[in-house]
């Protein structure tokens, strides 16, 4: 039995299954370049994390939140020339999931396929509701305005209601709610009417949807672009810059005003912003050339967003005191109000640019879920249903549907921050699983028209960052490591001593491993950052997750564990 937990799928086979004729000749289109990959990957990357979870982000961490963003950027750059490497060598749909298969084995194969779940249709709940955000403030420039109650999510309005709030918007949706059965008739219709339209784009197939998305990703650069230039003019012009170091409730200035936790509590929000370069890799099976084309879609999407993302964040800590994000969800057309910087048009635009941009990040990721799916389903892990690919437009159809169920109907009961959270912590996760695989699988050889992972020896190098980070956090703050071992305090302080403590623990037992084996050093740095990241999380992200692994496990073992190929 637990040789079998274990079972590898091996990598022939698993290009075999991916492109031999075993599925009917039901094989997708090979239909995408470099060009089409790196649009995907800046399609799926810049979204509502820019538009909406930025403001909040800026709100908890200040100025400071660019180092969070440099610490994610660098912690996804890792990631990313993992995923690059797996893909390299794996050139068939199902991203990490696929890769742990070859790696770990079926069960962390399952678990990081069951943690996507989270990452593609939770995330794109969160992306749908910021979508519906934008699009009813929209409206309302066109002076056409839609019920509160008809564009805000139940348990929003529930919790808001609960907290006393005084916010207009929840207060009006929650008193004039029709009442049906004695339960408050209060939905999200445009999140819920964005994710049909979507979903049927997807079932039409890839090339439709390749041409809209990169038509979106134009426009959305373009006005990104435009908030750049006309809001950086604005704060140099304005002599802004003074907000870079604002002051806190006690009055010091700082660039970190809530101090390092105040930045890293922002964790989740700033995670969020990068996930989807990984979702290029589940277009495997549609790329012309996977192997050349994979990892350099995917490093030039990343790279050009954490260049935007630096930028904007500058921007709008420079245009707007921090504290003044606090619950906005449009803070790149905020900045633009007339108590800011005051530009009107500037406001129409970035509402329009947002509504685009987050229907580029919905279309990529309902497009990744089915694939995953789909490959589950070749491995025997799913039922056969889902590997089903339409006759006429070779698309996974069946998955497809599934995932505008599992989309849409969270919707009806969920609210933007649970979604933020929970898709958060379970792409993190997976992230570990991607770059502990790569640090297991063997090393290739270098072939010329292949992405090659460099290696660098990490003996020494590793060892001496892990000792030089906390040689320098014991000087600059001396009380820092004494401190982790104070289990006093809310359960937010607590949770964090004891994940910082378990990372501690764990970046000294990869130094040894490092000395010891002479692991490769990038994805050994991808890991240990992404575990960094992890320390962020709060009790209550872990506990749902927790929830989560469990369900899935119990179907593992119910279903998948028999019914698998390798059974
Ligand atoms: N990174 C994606 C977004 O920000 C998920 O919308």
């Amino acid at each position: 039995m637990n040789k079998s937990l274990f079972r590898t799928k091996n990598i022939d086979r698993i290009l075999a299954d991916g492109t031999d004729g075993a599925h009917g000749g039901n094989s997708l289109k090979r239909v995408l370049t470099v060009k089409d990959l790196t649009f995907f990957g800046i399609a799926a990357i810049l979204g509502a994390g820019s538009f909406s979870s930025l403001g909040g982000a800026i709100f908890s961490g200040g100025p400071g939140v660019i180092i969070l963003f440099v610490i994610t950027g660098i912690a996804c750059a890792f990631t990313a020339f993992c995923y690059s490497d797996f893909a390299s060598r794996i050139p068939v749909a199902g991203s990490a999931y696929t890769y742990a298969y070859a790696s770990f084995g079926e069960l962390f194969a399952w678990i990081i396929g069951w943690a996507l779940i989270m990452e593609y249709s939770i995330g794109n709940i969160y992306v749908a509701y910021s979508w519906s955000d934008y699009f009813t403030s929209f409206l309302d420039k066109m002076h056409i305005h839609i019920p509160a109650y008809l564009c805000t999510s139940y348990m929003e309005a529930k919790h808001a209601i609960e907290s006393h709030t005084s916010n207009e918007e929840l207060l009006s949706a929650w008193d004039n709610a029709p009442v049906f059965a004695g339960i408050k008739c209060i939905l999200d219709l445009p999140a819920l009417i964005i994710n049909v339209l979507i979903t049927y784009l997807v079932f039409k197939g890839v090339k439709e949807s390749k041409n809209f998305s990169n038509l979106m990703v134009i426009l959305k650069l373009g006005v990104v672009l435009l908030i750049i230039l006309v809001g950086g003019y604005l704060v140099l012009n304005n002599h802004l810059t003074y907000n870079w170091l604002p002051k806190n409730n006690e009055g010091i200035a700082s660039f970190m005003p809530n101090g390092f936790g105040g930045v890293m509590s922002a964790v989740a929000g700033v995670f969020f912003a990068y996930i989807g370069f990984d979702a290029v890799s589940v277009l495997a099976e549609e790329s012309k050339n996977p192997q050349r084309d994979l990892p350099r879609g995917m490093i030039y999407s990343l790279v050009i967003c954490t260049v935007i993302y630096i930028l904007l964040t500058l921007i709008l800590t420079g245009a707007v005191h921090y504290q003044k994000f606090e619950g906005v969800g449009d803070p790149l057309a905020f900045i633009f109000e007339e108590q800011n910087l005051n530009v009107g048009w500037m406001q129409l635009l970035v509402s329009i640019c947002a509504v685009i941009a987050m229907t580029s990040v919905l279309l990529v990721f309902q497009m990744g879920q089915p694939r995953i799916w789909m490959s589950m389903s070749r491995d025997g892990l799913l039922p056969g249903v889902f590997q089903k690919i339409h006759p006429k437009f070779k698309t996974p159809s069946f998955s497809t549907i599934v995932t505008g169920l599992v989309v849409g109907v969270p919707i009806l009961f969920t609210d933007k921050t649970f979604v933020l959270d929970f898709t958060s912590i379970a792409t993190l996760f997976a992230f570990v699983l991607v770059c502990g695989g790569v640090l297991f699988l063997p090393r290739t050889i270098k072939q010329a028209g292949k992405f090659h992972l460099p290696y660098i020896n990490s003996k020494f190098i590793f060892p001496l960052i892990i000792l030089s980070a906390i040689a320098t956090i014991s000087v600059a703050f001396n009380n820092y490591f004494p401190s982790l071992f104070e289990f006093s305090g809310n359960s937010a302080a607590v949770t964090y001593n004891v994940s910082a403590i378990i990372f501690w623990v764990i970046s000294l037992s990869l130094s040894i491993g490092a000395f010891i084996k002479n692991w490769s050093l990038i994805p050994l740095l991808g890991l240990t950052t992404c575990l960094y990241l992890l320390t962020g999380m709060t009790a209550m992200n872990w506990a749902w997750f927790g929830a989560w692994l469990t369900i899935g496990l119990i179907i593992y073992f119910q279903y998948g564990y028999k019914k698998s190929k390798l059974a």
